[in-house]
């Protein structure tokens, strides 16, 4: 038992400070070993994810060193091998990217393949197509992704799918390349520009990063660096929802407004408050949500990783709301938790139909994924009752603190880990 003990009802209120960007940490920590000289990135969150990066580095032979909770100093020189395939490697997606960056300096990479979240079919044939057109042969063998290359050569690479995974992977491969390299149809979420970003503060000449034509002049080598990661607009997405949800008052902290329009723009359309400054937002939410219908899409629109929580605020939205998820198929597994507290929500494909309630009721429940199950956490707080979330882990991947964070904002909410602590639990929140 390692659990969320939730007690709901409290409006949040407050301030919270949001984190670096997870899914820009793990391009960067991976393509830090591009250099032989030593980057220093600022930033990073403390996540399950980003610490099994820098111990896959490390296992390289890369030099790493925290310096403090949130920077690293990394040196690729001493890379000793091109091989990873550790079980922990294989519980993470970003670990794709030491196929990018490794082929990229090395010529060769035999990573295990990805996992990461149970959300749809997740495959790689876009970034075997793009290291193909780089000049590289992929096979997959024994469960691994093994990439070689005499040279590497730039090229037009079209994207079947929009990537964010593939775009930085092949971005990764690239930058040392010869010649130019144009990514087309290539993902424009933040975090993929955040990448770019970071390979140019090391000289790489990445541009057009933002925009669906990416173009890269490979470089003979790289050079040191300090990058600060962005500020991570998922994590930030979901304290806004948390606010809104709770009826609460939530400025939130370290952000690039610019990023969450999409969110802002829903909040809005459904009836909070949403005031934005240079680098914070504040929700405020008094007034019944009203029913909206949502459609997740690449960056610039609705991101696929708050569709879950966006859920939960129209399962308390006056009418019929609907939500379609056009990204990944396997993202509703969290409905049927969801109507545990209460909800009344239909799911025919990719559409999830809400008919709004005037409450959820607190329930034991479990996270089937990390966007899930931060937001069955948010569905708790705004819960008559208690609520228990199994299966943390999953949301301890993505959000550095999350309870010492919502308990700052005066939710009730601690992770329990027996049936004493969870006695305790209720006896100190009544
Ligand atoms: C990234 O996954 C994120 N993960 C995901 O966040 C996020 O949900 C997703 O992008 C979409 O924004 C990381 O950055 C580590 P994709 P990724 O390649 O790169 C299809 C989280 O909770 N596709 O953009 O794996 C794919 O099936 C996680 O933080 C192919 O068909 O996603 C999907 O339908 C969950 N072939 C679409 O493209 C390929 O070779 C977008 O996937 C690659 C992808």
């Amino acid at each position: 038992m390692r659990e969320y003990a939730i007690k709901g009802g409290a409006p949040l209120v407050g301030e919270v400070e949001i984190g670096g960007a997870k899914n820009a940490a793990l391009g960067i920590l991976a393509g830090a070993l591009l250099s032989n000289e030593t980057v220093e990135i600022e930033n990073v969150p403390d996540l399950y994810d980003t610490n099994v990066m820098m111990d896959a580095l490390k296992e390289l032979g890369a030099y790493v060193e925290k310096v403090d909770r949130h920077t690293v100093r990394i040196n690729g020189a001493g890379v000793h091998k091109t091989e990873l395939d550790n079980d922990d490697l294989k519980k993470i997606r970003g670990s794709y990217y030491f196929a990018g960056s490794l082929l990229g300096k090395y010529k060769n990479a035999r990573i295990a393949l990805p996992g990461g979240c149970n959300i749809g079919s997740r495959p790689v044939d876009q970034h075997i197509k793009g290291f193909n057109a780089l000049g590289a042969s992929v096979q997959i063998e024994n469960g691994c992704l093994v990439c070689e290359a005499e040279s590497l050569t730039g090229t037009h690479i079209y994207l079947d799918v929009v990537s964010v995974g593939t775009t930085i992977n092949v971005m990764l491969a690239a930058v040392l390349a010869s010649g130019q390299t144009y990514i087309e149809n290539a993902a424009k979420e933040p975090h993929v520009v955040d990448v770019a970003n970071f390979l140019n503060s090391m000289g790489a000449h990445v541009r057009g990063a933002g925009t669906d034509v990416i173009r890269i002049t490979g470089v003979e080598s790289l050079h040191a660096a300090k990058y600060s990661i962005i500020p991570d607009q998922i994590e930030a997405g979901t304290f806004m929802l948390a606010a809104a949800v709770t009826k609460g008052d939530v400025l939130v902290k370290n952000v690039i407004p610019k990023h969450l329009e999409s969110i802002t723009s829903k909040l809005l359309e459904i009836g909070c408050e949403v005031e934005e400054f240079d680098d914070a937002v504040r929700v405020v939410a008094s007034k019944p949500f009203k029913h909206t219908q949502v459609k997740t899409l690449p960056y610039p629109g609705f991101p696929t990783d708050m569709q879950p929580q966006i859920v939960v605020a129209l399962g308390l939205a006056e009418g019929t709301s609907i939500v379609t998820e056009s990204i990944f198929e396997n993202r509703f597994r969290y409905v049927d938790e969801l109507t545990r507290l209460g909800a009344n929500i239909k799911v025919e494909g990719n559409t999830a139909i809400i008919e709004g309630v005037e409450k959820y009721r607190g329930a034991n429940i479990t996270a089937p994924d990390l966007r899930a199950g931060a937001a069955l956490v948010v569905a708790g707080l705004a819960s008559e009752g208690y609520t228990l979330v199994d299966d943390i882990h999953y949301v301890e991947r993505g959000y550095e603190d999350f309870p010492e964070k919502l308990a700052g904002l005066g939710a009730a909410i601690q992770v329990v880990n027996d049936e004493k602590e969870l006695t305790k639990f209720k006896l100190k929140v009544g």
